[in-house]
């Protein structure tokens, strides 16, 4: 069952029912302000960190599950009846309910009682604020006197200390209001020199700033007693819970629509000048007036709101395909590379699941974030790559995450997690074939962020490379340390002691347990990096690195290879993880589908066996599942992996992260068949059918996918925050349409289903624009290209000597 529709034309998703199964949701700016809004409203907003800058208050795992968030309340001065035309949260009865989820702004509306009322929310690109425009029209055959209320709850700007240290925050919360406008300023008077504000481009009839005032005595945001009575009480907050609320009276004749904005804004004023008059308590406002008069105009919100299209235009401008598969096309044209900018500006840090109190901007997850964005926004990515490597260590290794307001990496989740060194070498490794932009690796760049420190960023990399030599196992194999990309396959942490984190927690020396995974990224990054090396003229360091890469080709064959499939690890007393011989957990897909992925095993038909144990052990009909069999009890030397029960998450769930890894792995076989099943079966399009079951959005991919194990089979979780928006936009792209960026040039190299007559595609690849279009004539994956009508050799296109900036590519499949 379906709970809307794609609208591709406008690209947005049209959500036509709002009891959708889980809160289906958006994201709202895309530089340094930042809102979550879901499919009734709710969500919150926050400046640059979810954390220690959020501005409006949510209480997460609620029930129902999303309650709180920016809510509109109408009221009919006639009759007292009052509703929400985003259906949250009074969940009155509505007409033609919508929420329209576009490119950075979401429209949600409804019509009631005769009255037509859609807001659109939108954050303006450069600006730390965001827009609501309310349109509310009268359809009625009559005049109606409506009342509009605004509202918003406060959060005292560090969530985490918001949501726990109770004793103080009741006492702190402090607010002005000034023309209309409610200043939200706890905390200003002391160390903080930023405040929040509402402001609304009517003529207020009233407004409340204390919680308990708007919603009254015992009751809730479904039923706020300032509503019901139909008269704000213009409440000042004295500490206990500062909100924002306005109320604008209409009259409206028959057809009449009239737009009110409100605005929710952040603002920073200099040290030196926070207060008005100098030497007072009272907020200086002369340099935030502008900007709220500006926005509060809405030709100026209309214009704002226009810019933003055309900017997101632009970013999808420079890859769209038109191919047999509609899901395909949506997911690249559209949403794929939407989600995959979400990722890059929140990492894993704040949606409906990863609650922005927790985590930071994650080192592994980030590195390999840029896969899907680094062609949409190469500065950002540069600006990215310089961060994280300034809190790599000067081992090489690397803190597991990093606070963006800070940009300090910390051990709060842990570290030592041994693979994450190598992506970075993956990470900048795809911005020098996007950008061709070498200059990045002379970039000085300190480590752990100590001043004088500063190394090239190449040197960096050279000791990521070495981390792993430095920490070679009884094998010869790489050590895991506190785990690989699983990050539940905790082999020196062996915990029997609830609540105690896997992450965090070490009790073995680390010195025995290895990860044939990181040897196969090993193996790969470890080749990037002489290519990198030998185009820098570094010809001993390449073949350093080559021979490095070839002693672990031949620890991999004789200690990682388990007969049919790619072993995954050696636990901390030597015995095999992922091996025929093991009783649960026998193949895993995480070194199957990366060692092939590297090209590991192409040469031997080993590569091939893999893929065929991981299609006939791992995959199903909703994905590919980590492993099997499913842990059935709990493993103490294994750690995390087996507290799941079997089928849901790193215990033999469909990690959808992983599945790309065997998509890109069947393209180097040659076979676009199976890439491409597989790529379907967990496209969020495809999967918009099922969605009762799905219950998370259609629009954009979730972690995680319930496994075979799993009594709930087919159903998604953890939308929206996952490497798996980055490696699959990566793996259709690049390896099964083959639209391929190298050092030397884009390279055409489809491996498609047979079936597919051919496709097109345009791609602005370093500031020249590819027309292509690839038209299959055989079988295989032979490719005959033609550049601007001329035949070429080989299949990488180089940038045109004549400075063209438009080319046209032929593909000729056989
Ligand atoms: C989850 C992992 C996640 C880790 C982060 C675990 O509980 O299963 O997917 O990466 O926590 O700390
Ligand atoms: C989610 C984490 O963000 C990622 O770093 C990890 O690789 C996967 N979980 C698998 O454990």
């Amino acid at each position: 069952m379906k709970f809307g529709y794609f609208d591709d034309r406008n690209r947005e998703y049209v959500i036509t029912q709002p009891d959708t199964p889980l809160p289906w949701i958006n994201y709202l700016g895309c530089q340094a302000y930042f809102g979550i809004i879901s499919n009734t409203a709710g969500g919150y907003s926050f400046y640059r960190d979810a954390r220690l800058r959020r501005l409006t208050r949510y209480r997460y795992n609620n029930a129902p599950f999303d309650f709180g968030g920016r809510y509109v309340y109408l009221r009919d001065r006639e009759s007292g009846q009052f509703w929400s035309p985003s259906w949250q949260p009074t969940r009155r009865e509505l007409k033609d309910y919508s929420c329209r989820h576009g490119m950075g702004y979401t429209v949600i509306g409804s019509t009631a009682n005769g009255i037509e009322a859609h807001t659109r929310y939108f954050v303006p690109l450069d600006e730390n604020l965001e827009v609501w425009q309310l349109t509310v029209t009268n359809r009625r055959a009559a005049k109606a006197q409506i009342s509009t209320f605004s509202s918003i709850e406060f959060c005292l700007w560090d969530a985490q200390d918001d949501a726990t240290n109770f004793q103080r925050n009741f006492n702190t919360g402090q607010v002005e209001v000034e023309e209309g406008v409610i200043y939200h300023k706890t905390e200003y008077r002391e160390r903080r020199d930023h405040f929040a504000y509402f402001a609304c481009s009517e003529p207020l009839a009233g407004f409340d700033t204390q919680r308990d005032a708007f919603l009254g005595r015992y009751r809730g945001w479904d039923s706020p007693a300032a509503v019901e009575a139909g008269q704000l009480t213009n409440s000042i907050a004295h500490g206990w819970a500062p909100i924002g609320a306005h109320q604008v009276n209409l009259d409206l004749q028959p057809g009449e629509t009239r737009q009110i904005v409100f605005l929710l804004g952040y603002h920073e004023n200099p040290v030196d000048r926070k207060f008005d008059p100098p030497g007072s308590q009272t907020i200086n406002k002369s340099l935030v007036k502008p900007t709220i008069a500006k926005y509060l105009d809405p030709l100026n919100a209309d214009a704002a709101f226009e810019r933003l299209r055309k900017y997101w235009d632009s970013l999808l401008g420079i890859f769209q395909v038109d191919t047999p598969d509609i899901h395909t096309n949506r997911m690249v044209n559209i949403w794929n590379a939407y989600q995959c900018m979400a990722t890059f500006n929140m990492s894993r840090s704040a949606s409906f699941y990863e609650s922005g109190i927790g985590r930071g901007l994650g080192f592994r997850d980030s590195n390999q974030d840029l896969l899907g964005f680094v062609h949409m926004a190469p500065a950002r990515a540069r600006e990215r790559i310089l961060d994280l490597a300034a809190t790599q260590l000067p081992t090489g290794g690397a803190y597991h995450q990093y606070q963006p307001l800070t940009k300090r990496g910390n051990n709060d989740i842990g570290s030592g997690f041994n693979d994450d060194p190598h992506w970075l070498i993956v990470g900048v490794s795809a911005y020098l074939k996007e950008t061709g932009d070498w200059s990045i690796l002379d970039e000085p760049v300190p480590y752990d962020n100590q001043p004088g420190s500063e190394q090239p960023l190449y040197e960096h990399l050279r000791r990521s490379f070495s981390y792993t030599l430095d920490r070679l196992g009884p094998h010869g194999l790489p050590l895991i340390g506190r785990a690989d990309w699983n990050d539940c396959l905790n082999l020196n942490c062996f915990s029997d002691t609830p609540g105690q984190s896997f992450q965090t927690t070490t009790n073995k020396d680390g010195k025995v347990a290895e990860s044939v995974f990181i040897a196969g990224l090993f193996v790969h990054a470890g080749r990037e990096l002489a290519a990198i090396a030998s185009r820098r003229g570094l010809g001993a360091e390449a073949s350093h690195y080559i021979g490095e890469t070839e002693k672990m080709l031949a620890v991999i064959r004789e200690h990682g290879w388990d007969g049919e499939w790619f072993l995954r690890a050696y636990d901390d007393f030597g015995a095999k993880i992922g091996s025929k011989e093991c009783e649960e957990g026998k193949i895993f897909i995480e070194s199957n589908g990366f060692c092939v992925l590297a090209g590991i095993g192409l040469e031997d038909g080993t590569a091939l066996k893999a893929m065929n144990a991981t299609g006939e052990h791992l995959a199903t009909k909703h994905g590919i599942v980590v492993q099997q069999p499913a842990y059935s009890r709990y493993y103490l030397n294994l750690g995390e992996i087996s507290s799941y029960p079997p089928g849901y998450k790193e215990n033999a769930g469909i990690f959808c992260h992983v599945n790309p890894w065997v998509m890109i792995a069947e393209t180097r076989l040659g076979r676009g068949d199976r890439a491409h099943d597989y790529y379907s079966r967990i496209n969020p399009s495809a999967r918009e059918e099922i969605g009762e079951l799905h219950r998370c959005e259609p629009y954009v991919y979730a972690q995680m996918i319930a496994g075979k194990d799993a009594p709930t089979f087919g159903e998604a979780k953890n939308s929206w925050l996952t490497g798996t928006a980055a490696w699959n936009y990566y793996a259709i792209a690049q390896w099964i349409l083959g639209i391929r960026t190298t050092l030397d040039g884009l390279e055409i190299a489809p491996v498609i289903p047979r079936s597919w007559p051919g496709f097109t595609a345009t791609r602005v690849f370093r500031g020249v624009t590819y027309k292509i279009s690839i038209e299959r004539h055989g079988e295989g994956n032979r490719i005959a290209l033609t550049v601007d009508g001329n035949p070429i050799e080989g299949n990488i296109v180089a940038p045109p000597a004549d400075g063209r900036k438009e080319v046209t590519i032929k593909g000729i499949l056989s």
